[in-house]
């Protein structure tokens, strides 16, 4: 019997955490620096007494994600490396990016609407090359080059930090919150018989 496949996916979780009260209020009460198209914390954010809750409840789904779906062995150790949260106020976007020195990226939602802002993800590689776009009759899993879905509040997204991402503009006058992190995974690997690699 015939059948299409679909060859080295990239995964991307959806999951959800309740947004709690006092959480959005000590996020709200963070110092937020402007940075050309969007306001950010710290990188540290997660650290904070108050925040333990939510880094210990992504740090959960963030084991899930490697360990359970990506199946990578429990060898190797999962590290949050980095925490900070966005502000975006009305005509705020991120640009396309992807999270460099990390492994493991996400971003819980804290307030957002259905047009403070889409998340956008980008791939790499075009169906049948870089250079050429070929018009499309219907769009596909395998033709598609990028995705876009509109955030709901408590929504939690973990992906490999090599994905490229980006967020569109907020077109309303609503304050648009989100707490993004990054985690390394540590740990020996083997390269042929003798070399180890430690991360
Ligand atoms: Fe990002």
């Amino acid at each position: 019997m015939d059948s299409i496949r679909s060859l080295f996916a990239t995964p991307l979780l959806q999951t959800y955490l309740p947004v709690q009260d006092k959480i959005l209020k000590f996020v709200e009460s963070q110092e937020f620096v402007y940075h050309g198209n969007g306001h950010i914390t710290s990188e540290d954010l997660l650290d904070n007494t108050q925040m333990h809750v939510v880094r210990d409840c992504i740090t959960e789904r963030v084991e899930e994600f490697v360990y359970g779906d990506c199946g990578i062995s429990s060898e190797m150790e999962i590290e949050l490396i980095s925490s900070w949260a966005n502000l975006h106020k009305k005509g705020d976007f991120a640009q396309i990016h992807s999270h460099y020195n990390s492994i493991i990226s996400g971003v819980w939602y804290l307030t957002t609407t259905p047009k403070t802002g889409k998340f956008v993800v980008h791939s790499d590689h075009k169906l049948f090359g870089n250079l050429l776009d070929f018009p499309k009759r219907v769009y596909n899993e395998f033709n598609n080059d990028s995705y876009s879905f509109i955030p709901q509040n408590g929504d939690l997204i973990i992906f490999p930090s090599t994905l490229k991402h980006s967020v569109t503009h907020n077109e309303e006058d609503i304050d648009r919150f989100s707490i993004a992190f990054n985690y390394m995974l540590r740990g020996d690997m083997v390269n042929g018989k003798q070399t180890k690699v430690k991360l």
